[in-house]
């Protein structure tokens, strides 16, 4: 049993974006529905603001990605977001109410070998908030209370609910890529939520930045940050001209066109960072040089998620003053969410697309 709720500030109904069926964005519908009860360990939470994902949302809501098949319908999507702790389920400390907090968007289960080893991006008994239980897009949620990052107070929701995942994801890659001073970041699909963030945060930890967009034009300018059109036939050599230093790539697209251009880039000793494969409409499948990964002790490597350690360095980071480029933060009110999606499948976003209960205008 959670504690009671203040009758006083949250009502008994919400509005929620519920999914009856899978399909196209019009199966997203505002319905009103019953405020959940945080159970033991959780909290449950007023929701400000919630990044709209492309692969946990998007396309988990057409029904064709292995995540629909781990949803039970009817069901509200919706991962990492922004909100107030409200109230507190059992064995969590009631202080916590009336908190501001980053959600991130799964909790690991503690127990298993990976968890204990401190390798909990490979727990076995993930759960996927907006997957495996009901989530955000919805004007409260409850969460495990060990998913919940304090915010600064000069931090607001809808930048907060942007930097939420893709922060410590971002962290956790550009580690893998040893990424620091001297050292050059190949990252694709430049114009993307994740790939602007790893931009911003490789910056941050002193690396310099080669982007590789489809849509060269319309990816903000940086100090540092060269951009290239990653559809140029004489991509290879226009790498190396532009590189400073040891070079690294950060590939969360794998569009196989587009691997066998940087690829041979990448200098002795290099690695191939991976978190996503969206780069054809059927699973991409990279056309890799065996030899290379010897004769140039090239790694590839695999990271599903982030970290919880990465997850609370990242946090302090932005405790420290680490924030996202103005403009890459777009605003949409909740019951526009068929809008995000439809504007995401279309291609048409740049950086991160945001659902907020209480619109500011705001378009960072
Ligand atoms: N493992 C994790 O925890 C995690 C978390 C977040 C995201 N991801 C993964 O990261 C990837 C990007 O996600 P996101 O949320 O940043 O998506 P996003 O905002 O939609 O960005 C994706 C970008 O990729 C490029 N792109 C899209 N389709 C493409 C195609 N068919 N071929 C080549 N380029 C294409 C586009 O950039 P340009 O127009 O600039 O080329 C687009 O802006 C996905 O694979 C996602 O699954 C993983
Ligand atoms: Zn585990």
């Amino acid at each position: 049993m959670g504690a009671p709720l203040d009758e006083m500030t949250v009502p008994e109904k919400m509005r929620a974006v519920v999914m009856r069926d899978f399909g196209g964005p019009d199966v997203l519908q505002v319905e009103d529905t019953a405020i959940p009860r945080p159970a033991a360990g959780e909290a449950l939470l007023r929701v400000a603001a919630v990044e709209v994902s492309r692969t946990r949302d998007v396309a988990t809501r057409t029904g064709g990605h292995p995540f629909s098949r781990q949803v039970s319908l009817p069901h509200v999507l919706g991962g990492h977001f922004a909100g107030e702790v409200v109230s507190v389920g059992e064995g969590v400390d009631p202080a916590l109410a009336g908190k501001r907090m980053a959600v991130m968007n799964h909790r690991t289960c503690g127990r298993c070998a990976a968890c204990r080893a401190g390798r909990d991006h490979e727990c076995g008994d993930l759960e996927i908030l907006g997957i495996h239980r009901w989530g955000s897009y919805a004007e409260y949620t409850t969460a495990s209370a060990g998913i919940l990052h304090p915010l600064p107070d000069n931090l607001g929701p809808a930048e907060a609910a942007a930097l939420a995942a893709t922060g410590p994801v971002a962290l956790t890659q550009l580690r893998a890529a040893k990424a620091g001073p001297g050292t050059t970041l190949l990252v694709t699909g430049a114009t993307g939520a994740l790939a602007s963030l790893l931009i911003a945060l490789a910056q941050q930890l002193g690396a310099t930045v080669i982007g590789l967009s489809r849509r060269p034009d319309t990816v903000r300018p940086a100090p540092g940050l060269t951009v290239l059109d990653a559809t140029r036939p004489d991509l290879t050599d226009a790498i190396l001209a532009a590189t400073d230093g040891f070079l690294a790539a950060i590939d969360n697209i794998c569009a196989p066109a587009v691997f066998e251009r940087y690829f041979p880039a990448l200098p002795h000793g290099s690695s191939v960072v991976v978190s996503g494969a969206i780069g054809t409409p059927e699973m991409p499948v990279l056309p890799v040089p065996a030899r290379d990964l010897y004769s140039r002790s090239i790694s590839i490597l695999g990271v599903r998620s982030h970290t919880e350690a990465a997850a609370a360095d990242f946090w302090q980071l932005v405790h420290d003053g680490f924030r996202l480029p103005a403009g890459l933060v777009h605003e949409y009110p909740l019951e526009d969410a068929a809008r995000a999606h439809q504007d995401i499948e279309h291609g048409a976003t740049t950086g991160h697309p945001v659902l907020v209960t209480h619109p500011t205008g705001e378009n960072r």
